[in-house]
């Protein structure tokens, strides 16, 4: 039987993201590799062909969900009792895709009727605690333990906030944990005025709210951030293609800052107190 899905604005890009890592996985190599998104996919009642303009954005979006598979993998090798919090999961297979001690704390977050569509389609997941709240509210911190090193993963998340909301929820994430890390990804100014432009985001109604902090005001703005890692997507991306041609293209590419800048993932640790 399949879910008939309604989702909109921005909750509507987490079938753009599935999407993209279920075409990722039919390609001869794929970069992710992720085996659950089309199963998912075949579950959902939704025009998947209506995203068919984004298929260029595949290994971008794959490269992203394989950097973060590996900061996550890391985590978890130095802190097996560890918590992931995994806030803006959608439908991501994240938590049944990596090697996850029996012992780490796991926490997907997203809003309540994300979350409901999850469970409907991956029912419960061994370790792994779901918890429906937009991550703008303060009342879910109140469900999500402290005591352990804590990875707080925002994946395709940061974007689709107001630059205030991501420094009150930076800042809620910092008071809650004592030690950890913070991983998220974020676009260029010039890709957050344009990504309105392309046609499945115009129709989701939604856009990009706020780019990626600059590393020097973020942890000036958030004292015990420390910068640990930042990677352009651009880069990745031509580390990864199998094709030639296309290796060369993206390679030099990413030699030009507005392209290789377009977006980045980052990775910042603290140590409170
Ligand atoms: C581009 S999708 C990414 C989903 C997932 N991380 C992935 O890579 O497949 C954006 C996700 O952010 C979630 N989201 C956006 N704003 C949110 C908020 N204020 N609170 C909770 N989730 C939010 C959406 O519901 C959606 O699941």
């Amino acid at each position: 039987m399949t879910e008939q899905v309604r989702l909109s604005q921005e909750k509507e890009t987490l079938l753009m993201a599935l999407y993209l890592r279920a075409l990722d996985n039919r390609r001869e190599t794929p970069i992710l590799g992720d085996p659950y998104a089309q199963e998912v996919i075949d579950r959902i009642d939704y025009d998947f062909a209506k995203l068919g303009s984004l298929k260029g954005n595949t290994p971008l979006i794959a490269a992203r969900a394989r950097q973060f598979d590996a900061w996550t993998e890391e985590f978890l090798a130095a802190h097996p009792g560890g918590l992931v919090l995994h806030l803006a999961c959608g439908l991501d297979s994240r938590p049944l895709r990596i090697a996850r001690p029996a012992s780490a704390q796991w926490i997907d977050v997203d809003y309540p009727d994300v979350i409901e569509l999850r469970e409907r389609l991956y029912g419960p997941i061994d370790g792994v605690r779901n918890l429906g709240s937009s991550v703008t509210g303060s009342a879910w911190w109140e469900e999500v333990p402290t005591g352990r090193p804590a990875l707080i993963l925002a994946e395709g998340l940061l974007m689709y906030l107001a630059a205030e909301d991501v420094d009150r929820l930076v800042d809620r994430a910092l008071e809650h944990f004592t030690a950890g890390s913070l991983v998220f990804d974020g676009v260029a100014p010039w890709v957050k005025t344009i990504a309105r432009l392309q046609p499945s985001i115009r129709r989701a109604d939604t856009g990009f709210r706020s780019a990626t902090p600059a590393p020097a005001a973020f942890t000036e703005a958030h004292p015990p951030l420390r910068l640990t890692d930042q990677r352009s997507a651009v880069e990745l991306i031509g580390r990864y293609q199998a094709n030639a041609v296309t290796r060369s293209i993206t390679r030099a590419l990413a030699r030009v800052p507005p392209a290789r800048d377009a977006m980045r993932f980052m990775r910042y640790s603290f140590t409170r107190g």
